[in-house]
């Protein structure tokens, strides 16, 4: 009786993982698939390329004041002061439940989260400031500009908005319309963050069920946008998450969170440049920030996939070379976004799970303020990155197709549900879970539409798709013992 009743509960845990798995196509927050997907093989190459990182920066174990209570973490920025820009979610969490299939948000009626979302910390890890109640309902991104401007997204109001220094209740730019998912000039659908230029330009990337990067000017009107939903285009997009400007290079960076690259467009007409991959990252980045240091440095953040280590990366800009990575510990959880000073020495990191910021510094560039130049052009060492170019303009054809919200966003957010339930839950209910997915993840590495992430033909697919899109080749100064780098699924959108 009980033995028929335990297996009728392992059926209905088996049921629900294959559910959950065959149905989460656009992709959840948070981690859908964080079980082992690698053999003791692809594990040995994964550590030995790790290995050959510097493992920098360095964790600072004390930051913040740890009294300081905060919910899921979305957004990390840093003002011009040093001081650190957090904006978190108090009680609302990003669930399944939270978004209807047409990406309406779930709880319209409820009053705005009442916690101060918007923490200020000073470099030492003092909370100095705090604002940022009654106005918002599920936070992702934050951006402080030079001025000190605060710019947020927030992906249930789908709306972006500035804030001034001195005035808090009330943004003085509202872009979309409250609640309400589209993508014309007037709406975006769940905003993923803002990024804003000297010259007073932004940029806005909409988001998880659009698939474009926008620029506006300084009051809100609208320049240019690119990105498509659809094709193999460097201007197809799968969850733009994050936005970084790299001045010094004219280049505005997006993480092209599901296709697992940092792709980067001039910022000043939305020319395609280059984007970046590495199998050692695999394919989901979900942060990107940018310092001028030593002819430039992208500092990134993937997420769980496949068992693939999750941390932090920094790339050389113009080299692509994959040099330094980091994390507390052996890796992070669920990282959401990243922040880098200007001078490259301090990295803030901040997670959705567990409700966690991290600062992490470099001593031997602390300081150092000295901006070179970039070299004109000639890459002097050779990438590990994989990093496509394209000396063609597309931005022409950076049209974006049709609605994505009703194509995309079905499952949409939420549901790291069954299968890729990392969670604090009881033990045993989680071994359950955890054999069951065990089994389809088996299922379908065999089958067909699992993930297309593949080592041992990835140069193969590599070289095809150098030739589809006439990209220029990179060479890579990978070991023979190394797979092949890693390329973005070449359909992501289904
Ligand atoms: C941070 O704030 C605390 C409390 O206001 C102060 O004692 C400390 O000196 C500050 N640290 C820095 C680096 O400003
Ligand atoms: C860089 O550009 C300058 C001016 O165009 C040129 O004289 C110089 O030779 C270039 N340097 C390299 C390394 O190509
Ligand atoms: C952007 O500017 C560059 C340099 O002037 C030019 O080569 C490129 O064609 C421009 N792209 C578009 C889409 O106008």
């Amino acid at each position: 009786m009980i033995k028929t009743y335990i297996s009728h509960v392992v059926d209905l845990v088996l049921l629900l993982c294959f559910v959950n798995f065959a149905t989460s196509r656009r992709y959840p927050e948070e981690g859908y698939f964080s079980g082992n997907y690698f053999d003791n093989q692809q594990y040995a190459k994964i550590n030995a390329g790790l290995g050959k990182l510097e493992h920098l920066p360095k964790l600072v174990t004390d930051w913040p004041d740890p009294a300081v209570e905060m919910g899921q973490v979305s957004g990390v920025s840093i003002d011009n002061a040093g001081r650190v820009f957090i904006f978190h979610r108090g009680k609302n969490v990003w669930d399944s439940r939270t978004f209807s299939d047409r990406n309406v948000y779930q709880s319209i009626g409820e009053p705005p989260i009442p916690h101060s979302t918007i923490l200020v910390f000073n470099e030492t890890g003092e909370l100095v400031d705090m604002w940022g109640e009654n106005l918002f309902y599920m936070p992702h991104g934050i951006t402080v500009d030079a001025a000190g401007n605060v710019w947020v997204t927030d992906v249930a109001l789908h709306q972006v908005f500035k804030f001034t220094p001195d005035q808090r209740e009330k943004p003085v730019i509202t872009l979309g319309e409250k609640f309400v998912p589209g993508n014309d000039d007037k709406h975006f659908c769940k905003p993923s963050a803002v990024a804003v230029h000297s010259s007073g330009d932004f940029f806005v990337s909409d988001g998880y069920c659009n698939t474009r990067i926008i620029k506006y000017a300084a009051d809100g009107t609208k320049i240019l946008q690119w990105g498509r939903q659809s094709g193999q285009t460097p201007f197809t997009f799968d969850i733009p998450h994050a936005l970084t400007i790299a001045e010094d290079q004219n280049a505005v960076c997006t993480a092209d969170r599901e296709r697992g690259r940092v792709a980067c467009f001039r910022a000043d007409n939305g020319t395609y440049i280059h984007s970046y991959s590495h199998w050692l990252i695999g394919p989901r980045i979900f942060s990107v920030a940018y310092s001028p240091i030593q002819g430039g440095r992208l500092y990134l953040v993937n997420g769980p996939s496949m068992g693939i280590p999750v941390r932090g990366y920094v790339i050389e800009y113009t080299s692509g070379r994959l040099i330094q990575t980091f994390a507390p510990g052996s890796a992070f959880h669920n990282p959401h976004d990243i922040a880098v000073t200007p001078d490259g020495s301090t990295v803030y990191v901040v997670e959705l799970n567990p409700f966690k910021a991290y600062k992490f510094v470099d001593d031997g560039l602390k300081g150092n303020l000295q901006v070179e130049m970039k070299p004109n052009g000639t890459l002097h060492t050779k990438p590990t990155a994989t990093i496509e170019a394209s000396g063609v303009a597309l931005a022409g054809e950076g049209v974006l197709e049709g609605w994505g919200g009703a194509a995309g966003g079905a499952l949409g957010a939420g549901g790291s549900g069954a299968c890729g339930a990392r969670s604090a839950g009881a033990s045993k209910r989680t071994k359950s879970r955890k054999s069951g997915c065990e089994l389809l993840k088996n299922a379908g590495r065999k089958g067909v539409s699992l993930r297309r992430w593949e080592y041992g033909h990835g140069e193969f697919k590599l070289r095809r798709l150098l030739d589809r899109r006439r990209f220029q080749r990179v060479h890579s100064d990978d070991s023979d013992e190394e797979p092949a780098p890693m390329l973005p699924p070449p359909a992501a959108t289904a």
